[in-house]
This record gives C-alpha cells, structure tokens and sequence, in this order.
C-alpha cells in the first residue's frame, strides 16, 4: 500500500527516453476479479497489476467468502463457496470501483446488498444507469440506509437495453447479470473501451455466450448461472499506463517505446500525438513516440471508446501547455476533471477554464514547485511536468497515483528520470 505519508521529488532534467513495459489494464482487471464470483472454484487472473487497487478488490471477495491470493502478477481467486452476498461501506468507499460485484452478486445469488458509492475528485459518478439497466433484467431495488438492496423476485430475464449514455461501468454490471439471466440481452449503445472487451472474452471462457464484443450493440444468450465455470484468463495491457508514458516521451522528444500493449487501443491518441508534432511507430504489441519538432497546439475533445480518453486529458494538457498557440480541452466526461490545471498554473502554465473546457495558451517552459495529485491521473502527469520542469518538484497526494501505476517511480527511473519517493517529513 502507497504509504499517505510520502511524497514523490523530481528533478527536472529532461530526461525520459528508453523502452519500458506496460502492466495489465487496472480498468479490466478488477472487473475480471468481480467476474470470478460467477465462477464456483478457482479463477486463475495472469498480467495482475501490482497496485492498491488490486488489493482492496481482493479484500472485497475475502469479505463475500472467496479465498485471493497472489503469485507476482499472478492472481488465484477461489470462489467455490462464498459466504455474503454484500460488500460494506468501508470497502466501497475506499474504492467506488467496488460496485462492479453488484451484477456478478445478482447472478449467482438472486440478490445483493452493496454501499451505494460516494462521488469522487472528479465527478458525481452516479450508478443511475447500472441500476435502470439490472431493472430491465428484472431486478428490483431498495435503498437501505444508503446500501442498495437487489432483489429478483422473477429471477433474472434477458431484455432489450439501451443505455442512455455508454457507461463503462453500466456496460460491465449488465453484462456480468445478462450472462445468467433467462433468454436473450442485447445493450445498445454499450461502452466500447477495450477492457469491456476484455470482460466479455473471460466471461465467454467462462461459458457464457456473448456476442457483438468490442462493438456498441452487444448481445448477450444467458445460460444457468450452474454452467458458468472459473477459467485462466491473461488481463489486456494497460492502455492509460502506455498513454501516460507516450505523453513523457512526447514531452521530453525521447524516443519513449513501450511494450505489451496493443496500438489499436490507443488510436485516437496516436493521433493526437502525431497533430502534436510526434513521430509514431507501432507493431502488433509495442508503439514508440519521438518529437524533434516544436509541439504544436491541439484541440482535443474526450469521449467514450474510441474518441479520446478522458484518463489522458490531464497528461494532454501538460503537452498542450508548452505547445506553440492555443488549445481547446474539452471534457465531455466527467464533470470535474479540470482539477489538474490549478496545479499546473502552480508551476507556470497560462490556462482559463470556463465550463467543459480549457484554453490552454502555451508556455515556453515550467517551474518545479510543490503540487498535489487531485486523482491519479493528474498525479502522474504532475510527475512528468517535474520532468521538465527547472528546479525540483514535490508532488503530494502519491497514494492516489499508487492505486493504478505499479511502480511508477521505478519505471520512470528506469527511462532517465530522476525522480524518487521520500517521507514527506524529510
Ligand atoms: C471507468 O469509470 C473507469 N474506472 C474510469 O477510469 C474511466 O475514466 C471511465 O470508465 C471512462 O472511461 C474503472 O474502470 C474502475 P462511466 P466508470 O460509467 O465506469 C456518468 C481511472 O482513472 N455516469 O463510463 O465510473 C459518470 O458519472 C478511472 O482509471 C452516470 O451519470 O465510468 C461519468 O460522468 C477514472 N450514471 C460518466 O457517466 C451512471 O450510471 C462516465 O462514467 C454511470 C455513469
């Protein structure tokens, strides 16, 4: 566990360039733990993560019963008899993600009851849409002194769902109850990131019947929840990891490759970082950035799969800050995922937010000075303007960088970096 009480120093030298490799998608992985509660027996999970995340969502099935243990990147979850059909609120409050046992719960018992999740840094993040959805499948909930109570008086029933916005996290529960309920699912305009995909190819290994995976209409054949059976399954790489990275290189020229991860999940920002004056070169599991150019400005809109990420919009904004003119950000995800500006206004860059977007004027450098990560996103692209930066950087607020980036300090290091962990009361 990142520990609250250190910081991250970096030197701004410049330096980033070499070859590192990325660790499986956190965004996949946890949901492919929550899909092992509809397996009886032992899942076995390969390319884990090392992170914090990981560990709270393995303390989320040891409370429902199941036995979790780690091997390296290796995870083994036996779920052969689980004993609660709830998560508690100390648990999803430390970790909102937690929410994705709630369609896996419903499949294998016909009830559940999981703490409503609180919002976050960056937004609101209802689950409306989740539940509006598991209705349709025939649940019915209650709220309990803020817990959800679901139930399925009918058992659970394939439907035709629409959702009205495609929700990540929607898409996932849904699948993960349509998988066991009574007849055929379709869910139009399901999300298309690649980890849904991901989910989809374990739950088929598992025995489902899922069809349409990767696109936005997706069908679902249920068959008895009693025939789904645990199976060995390797998570994707972690497309937001690789992202953050190309942003480094892009910053400092590099060249920056990294490896393990597939470059049709990241095209719209190689794209972007070509419009940005970056060379790219990709092959089946590797993609590496260089810039001998000036950066230009660049406008860039995030939306769902496969518009532009939103979990890149705060390492964009660094490239934008330096870039020659103005850029337009605009986040059409998450209602408060500017937070990340503020601090970089701390080390020099010239940006105006109104509303959903970011007019970011570029600057010709920055200045290291004491800055705090607002989600981990925005910490880890705190790292990469120390980097640049002139003088020393401290980065606060690391434990949010420490739940989805396994050893980001080490993997910076190991492209030139100066950068390390210190207690912050040194
Ligand atoms: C997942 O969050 C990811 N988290 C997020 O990554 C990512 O930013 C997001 O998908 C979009 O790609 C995990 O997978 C653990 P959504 P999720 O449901 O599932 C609103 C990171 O940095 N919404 O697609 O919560 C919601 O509030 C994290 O790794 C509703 O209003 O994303 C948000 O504004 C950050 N009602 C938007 O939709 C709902 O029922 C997108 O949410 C569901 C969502």
């Amino acid at each position: 566990m990142g520990s609250a009480n250190e910081v991250i120093v970096v030197h701004g030298n410049g330096n980033l360039a070499g070859e590192v490799a990325v660790s499986g998608a956190k965004n996949s992985a946890l949901k492919l733990m929550a899909a092992s509660v509809l397996g009886r027996g032992v899942t076995t999970l390969r390319n884990v993560p090392l992170i914090d995340d990981i560990d709270v969502m393995g303390e989320v099935l040891a409370y429902l019963g199941a036995t979790v243990s780690r091997t390296d990147h290796v995870l083994t979850i036996d779920t052969a008899s689980l004993t609660r059909n709830e998560t508690p609120y100390e648990l999803v409050t430390k970790m909102r993600a937690s929410i994705a046992v709630l369609g896996p719960l419903i499949g294998r018992f016909g009830e559940a009851r999981v703490a409503m999740p609180g919002g976050c840094q960056i937004g609101a993040r209802n689950i409306d849409m989740h539940l509006v959805g598991l209705e349709a499948l025939g649940v019915v909930f209650d709220v309990d002194h803020g817990i959800i109570v679901a139930h399925t008086p009918q058992g659970l029933h394939g439907a035709q769902v629409t959702l009205e916005f495609p929700s990540v996290g929607a898409t996932e529960n849904m699948l993960m109850a349509a998988v066991c309920a009574e007849g055929e699912t379709v869910i139009d305009n399901a999300a298309r990131e690649p980890e849904i995909a991901d989910l989809c190819n374990m739950l088929n290994e598992m025995g489902a019947k899922i069809s349409g995976i990767g696109t936005s209409s997706i069908h679902v054949e249920g068959v008895p929840v009693s025939q789904l059976h645990p199976c060995d399954h390797t998570t994707v790489g972690d497309r937001i990891e690789a992202g953050t990275f190309l942003a480094g290189g892009a910053l400092t020229g590099g060249p920056v490759t990294v490896r393990g991860i597939d470059p049709d999940y990241l095209r719209m920002a190689i794209t972007k970082l070509r419009s940005l004056g970056c060379e790219v070169e990709t092959d089946q599991d590797w993609i590496r950035v260089s810039r001998t150019a000036p950066l230009n400005a660049i406008d860039i809109q995030t939306l769902p799969h496969p518009g532009f990420p939103t979990d890149l919009q705060a390492q964009f904004m660094l490239l934008a800050a330096l870039g020659d003119g103005l850029s337009v950000i605009t986040e059409n995800v998450f209602e408060n995922r500017f937070m990340f500006a503020a601090e970089l206004m701390r080390m020099g860059a010239d940006i105006d937010l109104e509303e959903h977007h970011a007019l970011v004027r570029g600057v010709d450098g920055l200045q290291g000075a004491p800055v705090s990560a607002t989600d981990l996103r925005a910490g880890a692209a705190l790292v990469l303007a120390g980097i640049i930066a002139e003088g020393d950087t401290t980065v606060h607020g690391i434990a949010h960088i420490d739940r989805g980036y396994e050893d980001y300090v080490g993997k910076l290091s190991s492209l030139g970096a100066d950068v390390k962990r210190v207690s912050a009361s040194a």
